[in-house]
């Protein structure tokens, strides 16, 4: 209480004053929603307040200019009273900002952007009601350097371009809550000139072409994080068919790279089967991939729904991004901390498809794995820093763990039934390091203590037969 304040002034109109005082501008109630959520390695990451359902993007893209222009529509429902929230962009201007369709106030620091809505509005953003923010922006989206060197975010092709979003690409093209904790689904419209060709995530609902633009509306009605989010502007060559199951499956293939690919692309439907019944069903209403051309991009990555490839991939390859659609996609990390959730099953993924169709048993991949040196660097669950996400002992260390509880287990039906039990459990949602170590003890009625502190959080190389 100031010292201002006269004796005589009743209590209870003391704080309702203090009430309408605490909110920033205009005597809103609520409060600013937080500029991050604490990731472990990116703190700044994602925001505070609001939890997004639906993000529908517009964009119109010049790929010869390199120029983006677009309308994003976030739907949220608020965690709390928001006097003001964040969304996550990186570069790119913005033009103009609405929530519930009055102007917002919006305000840029380097990669926040603080919305404030009109007081008129401010019953909107009561806890637990869902309002809608409409951001309008353009400029020339931008590529984005990673913690370990390597380009995410908006990046060029021989053709068009692709947007890749892990960890923070995907803050490149849309405003949103870049946090792999924050999964909504998504309608994601794009208009390039013909005659090329914008594939994205989900199901392509429309196609129509004006005056030599083509809009391409993509959906995806299952949850999805940031990341795996993605548009490729190109020339494709868009082939459709459906796997044995009925899963909807669409293949977009740079020409370049057509010939390369037509054997192993034509695994797809073996693979999705094969993995179906080791890791439970296939999570989401399509399939597919993205080949580009091997200059495009350093790296594959698990986009969802259509894994994308710069160049054909091998069958391993292939394995490890369509096993990210269950481990990675469906059951999405929860922080950054929990990236070996995805590379580990990921890994181990290509473990089992060499055991099942080389010859190659699991055992010698897991010793393999046991005598490179690399994957001793750090334990899995704790890289030491962002620049370490996607080192060696994520994947390899990573799978080991996963093997080790294998070896726990009497016998393979009971192993798969665990694997198959935790896409279930955690299906279209989050899961961190915990929720996975609570679920192997609870299912298996084990006390695992000691293979957690050895294979997932010690240091060094643990005893092979310990
Ligand atoms: N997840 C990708 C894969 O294994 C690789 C990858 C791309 C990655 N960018 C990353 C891993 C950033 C960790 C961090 O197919
Ligand atoms: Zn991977």
């Amino acid at each position: 209480m100031t010292p201002r304040t006269p004796a005589a002034v009743p209590l209870l109109l003391v704080l309702a004053l203090a009430l309408l005082g605490s909110g920033c501008s205009g005597g809103v109630e609520g409060t600013p929603g937080a500029t991050g959520l604490r990731d472990p390695y990116f703190p700044g990451l994602g925001n505070g307040g609001y939890d997004v359902t639906h993000y529908g993007l517009k964009l119109d893209v010049d790929p010869v200019a390199g120029h983006l222009r677009g309308t994003a529509t976030i739907t949220a429902r608020a965690t709390r009273h928001l006097s003001a929230f964040h969304l996550d962009l990186a570069g790119l201007h913005v033009e103009s900002a609405s929530v519930e369709g009055r102007p917002a106030a919006v305000n840029r620091a380097g990669k926040e952007l603080t919305i404030r809505p009109g007081a008129a509005v401010e019953d909107r953003l009561r806890e637990g009601r869902t309002f809608t923010t409409v951001v309008r922006y353009a400029g020339s989206p931008q590529a984005l350097t990673d913690a370990d060197g390597v380009q995410e975010g908006w990046l060029p092709t021989a053709d068009g371009s692709v947007a890749l979003g892990e960890p923070t690409g995907s803050m490149a093209w849309f405003p949103g809550n870049h946090h792999p904790s924050d999964k909504a689904a998504y309608d994601i419209e794009v208009t390039v000139p013909e005659p090329l060709t914008a594939v994205s995530n989900g199901e392509l609902v429309s196609r129509r072409t004006v005056n030599g633009r083509t809009a391409f509306h993509w959906r995806t009605a299952e949850p999805m994080a940031t990341y795996p989010a993605t548009v490729a502007v190109g020339e494709f060559t868009v082939r459709r068919s459906r796997t044995p199951d009925g899963v909807r499956l669409l293949t977009a293939v740079d020409p370049e790279s057509e010939a390369a690919s037509e054997d192993v692309l034509a695994e797809i439907p073996a693979v999705l089967t094969w993995a179906a019944e080791r890791f439970g069903p296939y999570p989401f209403a399509s399939a597919g991939a993205i080949v580009e051309r091997e200059e495009d991009a350093a790296y594959a990555l698990e986009t969802q729904n259509r894994p994308f490839f710069p160049g054909p991939p091998d069958t391993a390859l292939l394995v490890h991004e369509l096993a990210h659609q269950w481990f990675g996609d469906s059951v999405t990390p929860k922080s950054w901390r929990d990236m070996w959730l995805n590379e580990g099953f990921a890994t181990y993924a290509e473990w089992l498809w060499a055991a099942d169709h080389d010859g190659v048993p699991v055992e010698e991949s897991f010793a393999e794995a046991y005598e490179d040196e690399a994957n001793w660097a750090f334990p899995p669950a704790g890289p030491p820093s962002a620049s370490d996400l996607s080192a060696p002992p994520v994947y390899g260390r990573g799978a080991m763990v996963v093997h080790r509880i294998r070896r726990t287990m009497d016998d393979d039906g009971a192993f798969f039934a665990l694997v198959r039990g935790w896409t279930e459990k955690y299906r279209h949602g989050n899961a961190s390091t915990d929720d996975f170590t609570a679920y192997v003890e609870e299912e298996t009625g084990q006390d695992l203590t000691a293979l957690w502190d050895a294979w997932l959080y010690g240091g060094g190389r643990p005893p092979v037969e310990g």
